[in-house]
């Protein structure tokens, strides 16, 4: 038989997102195309890990207990606001399962990441999507947004800061359009993924008003802020009636064992982790701006976040040349074409160690001399 003849109608059409982070697949090339702590992962985390291995024994605990006190006291909401995920690529895909019908509207940032229309789409969502453009400095104008609250709307999502353009969004504007949603009985879905390795990211997270606002949904990992994607830790922190319905739907036993009892600890013994690197990352990415102006690009602001989104005007190359001639120097940054929008003609890359960032800097010299 041909089961493409009786598979949902949503999963005909779907393509798989795109995604980067595969610098490792080529060998001898510093990555700058992903977002991670320059740091690293944490230096005992072999330790922590081989203390862990003799749980692996037993199932792992079905309520991610640990981890969720952990995050309680970090965030200073009730565990029962705190749920648990593979990734936060898990509670992407949790999210739609639970709250999403056919046919009910969504409305998703353009550009942003791919995974939020595709756990959508995966539930025969209608996706309208609000844009986020270079002649406003790729903010979100949250009268667009307004002026799009249709009847038939379940979620908006928005990520802070947004993936790629890396604008950091006022908390105060994220709060007011979750009390618009509120009123009209939909949900606010916000990924601050991207924010801890911000510095002072403490006054941007909303986690903190959760149990203020009734229809809000945050999601964050300890993919980028503790540098380990290749152990999935991720976490909501929601409304206790957003996270009860989500609860009732997630995989059993969906975070392993070790991975609990790692996250558990690297939240509560070691956050300094993550602080320490986002006062170094603030440092050279006043720095890493300052020299790439001076060599001609212009464009190439401080950023609000941990990465530069900058346009590649002044230096006159499209994002797949730049990331073509970096690469022949040894540099991966990520080619934004793939996003849509203005993004065939920006860059995006990280800021790392000063060491590294020099590195990228002769790169970048070389690749403008050539
Ligand atoms: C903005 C954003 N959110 C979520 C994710 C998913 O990451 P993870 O599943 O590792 O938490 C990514 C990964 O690149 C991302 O860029």
């Amino acid at each position: 038989m041909d089961p493409s003849l009786i598979v949902r109608k949503e999963i005909l059409s779907l393509q798989k997102p795109f995604h980067g982070g595969t610098a490792w697949k080529l060998g001898e090339i510093e990555d700058f195309s992903s977002n991670l702590n320059p740091l690293g992962p944490l230096p005992c985390l072999g330790e922590l890990i081989a203390e862990y291995v003799q749980e692996v024994d037993h199932y792992p605990d079905d309520y991610s207990l640990e981890f969720r006190e952990a995050l309680s006291d970090h965030y200073k909401v009730p565990i029962d606001c705190v749920i648990a995920g593979a990734g936060s690529s898990e509670l992407i895909r949790l999210f739609p399962e639970v709250f999403i019908s056919p046919g009910d509207e969504v409305l998703i940032p353009k550009p942003g990441f791919s995974e939020y229309a595709f756990g959508c789409r995966l539930m025969g969502a209608s996706i309208k999507n609000f844009h986020l453009i270079g002649n406003n400095d790729f903010r979100v104008n949250y009268d667009e947004i307004l002026s799009k609250l249709d009847k038939g709307l379940k979620a908006v999502y928005l990520c802070n800061p947004n993936n790629p353009t890396g604008r950091l969004e006022s908390k105060k504007k994220i709060l007011e359009l979750a009390e618009e949603l509120e009123k009209r009985n939909a949900l606010l879905f916000l990924d601050e993924c991207l924010l801890e390795l911000v510095e002072g990211s403490q006054n941007h997270t909303c986690a903190g008003e959760v149990e203020s606002h009734s229809n809000m949904f945050i999601i964050n990992s300890l993919t980028k802020s503790f540098g380990f994607p290749g152990l999935r830790v991720g976490y909501g922190i929601g409304s206790l009636g957003v996270i009860a319905q989500l609860e009732k739907a997630r995989l059993s036993w969906n975070m392993g064992g070790i991975e609990q009892r790692v996250a558990a600890s690297c939240v509560r013994d070691h956050y300094s982790h993550v602080t320490e690197a986002s006062k170094i990352i603030d440092g050279e990415k006043r720095r890493m701006s300052e020299a790439l102006k001076t060599m001609g690009m212009s464009t190439a602001s401080v950023p609000d976040s941990f990465f530069f989104f900058s346009s590649l005007k002044d230096i006159g190359f499209t994002s797949v040349e730049f990331k073509d001639q970096m690469l022949k120097q040894g540099i991966l940054v990520r080619d934004c074409t793939s996003f849509g929008n203005d993004c065939e003609n920006y860059t995006r890359f990280s800021v790392r160690t000063r060491e590294k960032n020099d590195v990228f800097l002769s790169a970048f010299k070389r690749v403008l001399e050539s």
